[in-house]
């Protein structure tokens, strides 16, 4: 088998085809072009589509290209050995010109003259054909002319061996052929063939027969019968270089060096930690490509712009989690560009600046906020143990089931909305440590969020402080040991979601799966009256925020706050982050009566509250 470098498989490939009369194409961008509401170009033939489908193409009927390619849907498969989410396809089209008899005949002739393959050991899935579309005979008997064993020739349903964009209509498809080979001895079983999930076949790459186009209800043919080949250049070079994994390839291999370098982790060391260096090198070369790309991107919350957030995140808290220095990871963006695509990929290097300064923003972005939503997710689990903990002192049988492990939706909303925690980020934390997440709950808080914002930007209602009168000021401070006394009588993972004051009375809004008991709103008012009696000195002093936080202040939309705030500290019962004002002494404020206790939205209570 011969082996290459990257650069060298890319021309093999070119060259190849370029010989049975193939035009290369080159490659378009990694952003979808909204055609067929993909997000990012995830095949090659995505921007062929309007030719597969009848469109005359400007360069002609056979086509070849390498092809950048983003897929974002199986990203937590990102770690393993042959998942990356950006790759590239190196891949060839005939558009209604040659069909099965010379693909199978070049495909073949490409693995056996060319990589060297031993036909004996070449292995092939063909689709078994269901109610609508026939048993793909044709391709079996082609491929079995060309010297391929008929036992080593697979007819396979509909999930192995055919083709389509899932989720659209109007997009051509197909019956595929797919190519596999064994990498090693069978250590299996007698029965283990291509269907065994040992590893033993290596999958190398597919020819699609689009003949057909996808409707609503059901397959019509396609006035062309159309080839669409997809092989992926960065398992290709794992198989021909017999490798473990892609990180071992040329693409990743200075990467992964350069990061364990850095972090002082040895490769391999730990399967943890192998994970974390492998999303770290994939998460950022996809983040620099759609950067760097002629549709760049930028991160941000909504989009595609969500998804390259999300890369950029996750590649900084493994980053965290190795001990690797997050100002590492726009040198590894670095190391890409310069040393790794510097030939393919030529117009990254222009962009070079951009890319990294674009990188080095985000990092800059969530460093501020992640240690500290680290510590706010140790506190919600906390939260969970501490409840577990009650349950089981109250009944010795308790066992935990899975609802009592669930992050709620309000505090993974709050991880996303102070902390910005993609809420799949939370879910991976989560599951890390053997808790779920309410996902539910958490679209559910991040509409009635929106539905907020909108009441509010539109004037519907003002909120906070209306006026600062004597009274107003009183009931500011008056909040703050309510706020106080919720967390001592409900539990840490009460804090405030809404406060509303008047002359007249104070409104609260805190997190709470419950309504309060009588008692509940006993004890807190009774809290709130001891430390009204007690005289409290309050007492203003500025800081930054991050030590704000570190110091536990409590706070709302930690995002919203300037870098220096003021942190409130009342005896040594409330520290909070707020713009004041407040008394200066607890004893002036006089009788605190709870009025009301309500619920204000899902997941959150509301209190009416005077003092007298
Ligand atoms: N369109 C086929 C693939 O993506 C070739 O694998």
């Amino acid at each position: 088998m011969k082996s290459y470098t990257s650069k060298e498989l890319r021309e093999e490939w070119l060259n190849f085809y370029k010989s049975k009369g193939h035009v290369d194409i080159g490659a378009v961008s990694l952003i979808g072009d909204g055609t067929t509401g993909v997000m990012f170009n995830v095949a090659g033939m995505q921007p062929l589509m309007p030719y597969l489908l009848g469109k005359k193409h400007p360069m002609g009927t056979r086509l070849c290209n390498v092809q950048g390619c983003v897929r974002t849907n199986d990203i937590e498969s990102i770690g393993d050995e042959c998942h990356c989410t950006f790759f590239e396809m190196m891949g060839n089209w005939s558009l209604g010109d040659y069909f099965k008899k010379e693909k199978t005949a070049w495909t073949f002739e490409l693995l056996t003259k060319v990589f060297g393959l031993d036909p004996n050991k070449i292995c092939a899935t063909v689709f078994e054909g269901d109610a609508t579309v026939p048993k793909d005979t044709e391709t079996a008997s082609l491929l079995e002319s060309l010297g391929i064993k008929r036992e080593n020739i697979y007819f396979l349903p509909k999930e192995d061996n055919w083709w389509e964009l899932a989720g659209t209509t109007g997009t051509p498809c197909g019956p595929d052929n797919e190519w596999f080979y064994p990498i090693r001895e069978n250590k299996c079983s007698a029965k283990c063939d291509i269907g065994c999930k040992c590893g033993r076949f290596f999958e190398i790459g597919n020819d699609v027969y689009m003949q057909y186009e996808k409707t609503s209800d059901g397959y019509i043919p396609l006035q062309n019968k159309n080839v669409d080949t997809g092989f992926g250049l960065e398992r290709l070079l794992v198989f021909l270089n017999n490798l473990q994994s892609v990180y071992d390839t040329d693409l990743f291999r200075d990467v992964i060096k350069y990061i364990c370098e850095k972090s002082g982790v040895q490769y391999g060391a730990s399967d943890d930690s192998t994970r974390s260096i492998r999303i770290i090198a994939d998460h950022m070369r996809t983040s620099l490509m759609l950067i760097g790309d002629r549709n760049g991107i930028v991160p941000s919350n909504v989009g595609a712009g969500y998804i390259l957030r999300r890369l950029l995140r996750r590649a900084i808290r493994h980053a965290k989690k190795i001990g690797l220095d997050t100002i590492e990871l726009s040198s590894i963006a670095k190391i890409f560009i310069e040393k790794v695509y510097d030939e393919a990929y030529p117009f990254l290097f222009e962009k070079e600046a951009y890319i990294i300064s674009e990188i080095d923003k985000e990092v800059e972005k969530f460093n501020k906020t992640i240690e500290l939503g680290l510590k706010e997710f140790e506190k919600v689990i906390n939260g969970i143990n501490r409840k577990i903990e009650f349950l089981s002192s109250q009944n010795p049988n308790f066992k935990p089931s899975e609802s009592d492990t669930i992050i709620s939706g309000k505090a993974a909303f709050r991880l996303y909305d102070t902390f910005g925690f993609p809420i799949e980020m939370t879910i991976e934390i989560a599951n890390e440590k053997g808790y779920g997440v309410d996902i539910d709950g958490f679209n559910q808080a991040f509409k009635e969020h929106q539905e907020l914002a909108r009441t509010t930007s539109s004037g519907a209602f003002k909120s906070g402080l209306a006026g600062t009168g004597e009274m107003e000021t009183k009931y500011h401070t008056a909040t703050h040991l309510l706020n106080a006394a919720l967390k001592r009588v409900i539990g840490e993972t009460s804090h405030q979601m809404g406060s509303n004051i008047t002359s007249e009375r104070l409104r609260f809004d805190f997190a709470c799966d419950h309504k309060l008991s009588e008692q509940e709103i006993k004890d807190a008012e009774s809290l709130v009256n001891e430390w009204i009696a007690q005289d409290l000195k309050v007492t203003r002093e500025e800081m930054t925020k991050t030590h704000a936080v570190e110091i536990g202040a409590e706070h709302q939309f930690l995002d919203r706050y300037p870098d220096n705030v003021s942190v409130y500290t009342i005896g040594d019962v409330s520290k909070e982050i707020c713009t004041g004002p407040h008394v200066e002494h607890t004893g002036v404020l006089g009788k605190f009566v709870i009025k009301k206790e309500e619920a204000s939205s899902s997941g959150v209570r509301r209190i009416k509250a005077i003092l007298e």
